[in-house]
């Protein structure tokens, strides 16, 4: 049931992600008649704003991040009324009490939006705890970095506990809020037909890819401490493994999904140091051509030496009965050669081919959900070629396609953060990570690291526009697998 709050505070204001995402997130609602009536939104960061100042911020991020066809001055203008501001610095205790003065009466119900430096997590619930902003009609929407191991995140955690109970959590992974991901429960719960061929017996691999062609952006400071690893695979790749491995939920609800996610997380087969060197690969990447244009290496954009990994791709597994032995390959990188994020399912091969070499190469099925820039699914088929085939009949590999552009092509696409903060808002759990859920995630994410260490494993240089470093192609191609696509 939902239970949506009259007032919405959001911490980091002033922010990138606040101007690309979460204002035009928040508008789109607005716009729609999403948002409850009176709902008002205070902006809260480090500088000096008035509200009518912070309402020409907003209007000036709204300008430059809406889609034209999506601006409307009318919509915009009711949407600014909504808008407050009040400064604030987490890390000095005095700021909080002007604060819960200008949120007011929180009775209403209060949703939080917190988006910080791990460091100051804790300064910054003490903080809205000693001011009443921490109550029962109160909840709070947690941006990652949720700490960088399991030691601090369950400082994180234990600390946030003290004030909000884990039904008034809400741990965000953006992926999640994405269309196309919510899509792969809909194909594998929604149809009959793959589920019987969903297991060991079916499938011979799994590849999760998630490319990106930018680099370091203005993030060196995060990104220094973080890396691929921590940056993508501990949250937003292993969503992506839970969601194709995890047994079927009985409902669509909190409690059903985020028990089953959670089962595969601990499920996932620990890495043990020896293992690191063959099971991982890490990658950095150097100069080079992206889309045709020259860019400059990891280390000459942060400006001084560098072991942090902008790439990794890891042999992963889940070790229960459904998935004994199919191992998981999963990849992400900054500055390769396209914008990428694919899941791909190889299935087996048939048993026995009746075309004998004539036929050509029988090429297992694949199933491909291309999650973006592209939204498809496509079902890689074998199928005769046309012709008399005096000779035998000769068979290709042609896909049967499930283009979601066309075929949804007149509603528009929401962005992640426009469903997260509606489901913040009116209070659903069900795309927001569970306390033992990310717990989980770090122990497989620390082991991995653990093993880096123990020896003494360095980033491999890649060049800027390639898809990683070649040791990431030997990974697979050990186990003669070809990751799609290259
Ligand atoms: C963020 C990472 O969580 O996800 C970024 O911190 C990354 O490094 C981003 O660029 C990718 O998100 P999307 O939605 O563009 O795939």
């Amino acid at each position: 049931t939902r239970n949506p709050v009259a007032k919405l505070l959001l911490f980091g204001a002033t922010g990138d992600l606040a101007q690309r995402m979460l204002l035009p997130s928040l508008y789109g609602l607005h716009a729609d008649g999403l948002l409850p009536d009176g709902l008002t939104i205070t902006g809260s960061a480090r500088s000096a704003y008035t509200d009518e100042a912070y309402r020409d911020f907003a209007k000036k991020a709204l300008d430059e991040f809406l889609p034209e066809d999506r601006k409307d001055e009318a919509a915009v203008g009711g949407f600014l009324e909504r808008l407050f501001y009040q400064a604030i610095d987490l890390s000095d205790h005095s700021s909080f009490g002007p604060l819960a003065e200008k949120v007011g009466d929180v009775s209403g119900g209060l949703a939080i939006y917190l988006s910080t430096a791990p460091s100051l997590f804790e300064a910054a619930i003490t903080g809205l705890e000693s001011v009443g902003l921490a109550g029962e009609t109160v909840r709070i929407g947690l941006e990652k970095p949720l700490g960088y191991d399991l030691a601090s995140s369950r400082e994180i955690n234990d600390a946030v506990a003290v004030g909000f109970p884990e039904e008034r959590t809400f741990r965000i992974d953006h992926y999640l809020g994405k269309e196309t991901v919510q899509n792969i429960l809909a194909l594998r719960f929604g149809n009959s037909f793959f589920e019987p061929v969903w297991n060991a017996q079916g499938i011979d691999n799994v590849q999760i890819t998630i490319a990106e062609t930018v680099g370091l952006e203005e993030r060196a400071g995060y990104y220094e401490t973080a890396g691929a690893l921590r940056d993508m695979v501990q949250n937003h790749i292993l969503q992506l493994v839970a969601l194709i491995a995890m047994e079927p939920p009985a409902r669509f609800d909190g409690t059903a999904i985020r028990d089953e996610k959670a089962k595969v997380f601990r499920s996932l087969r620990l890495m043990t140091p020896e293992e690191a060197p063959n099971c991982t690969v890490t990658g950095q990447y150097g100069e080079g051509a992206v889309k045709g244009e020259i860019v400059h290496s990891y280390t000459d954009e942060l400006g001084k030496p560098s072991t942090t990994e902008t790439f990794v791709a890891i042999k992963a597994h889940v070790d229960n009965w459904r998935w004994q032995g199919v191992p998981f390959y999963l990849r992400t990188g900054k500055r390769m050669a396209a914008r990428r994020s694919e899941i791909a399912i190889q299935f087996k091969p048939v048993p026995h081919s009746m075309f004998g070499n004539r036929g050509g190469l029988l090429q297992p099925n694949m199933l491909i959900i291309r999650l973006q820039p592209e939204e498809y699914v496509q079902l890689l088929v074998m199928a005769k070629e046309p012709g008399l085939d005096r000779e035998g009949i000769r068979l290709r590999e042609v896909p049967l396609n499930l283009s979601l552009d066309s075929e949804f092509a007149g509603t528009r696409r929401r962005i992640a953060y426009e469903r997260l903060l509606l489901d913040l808002i009116e209070g659903d759990q069900t795309l927001f990570v569970r306390r033992d859920e990310v717990e989980a995630q770090w122990t497989w994410v620390d082991a991995i690291r653990a093993g880096w260490t123990a020896n003494g494993m360095k980033p491999k240089a890649y060049a800027s526009g390639s898809w990683g470093p070649s040791a990431a192609i030997a990974l697979t191609e050990r186990d003669g697998v070809t990751w799609q696509d290259d």
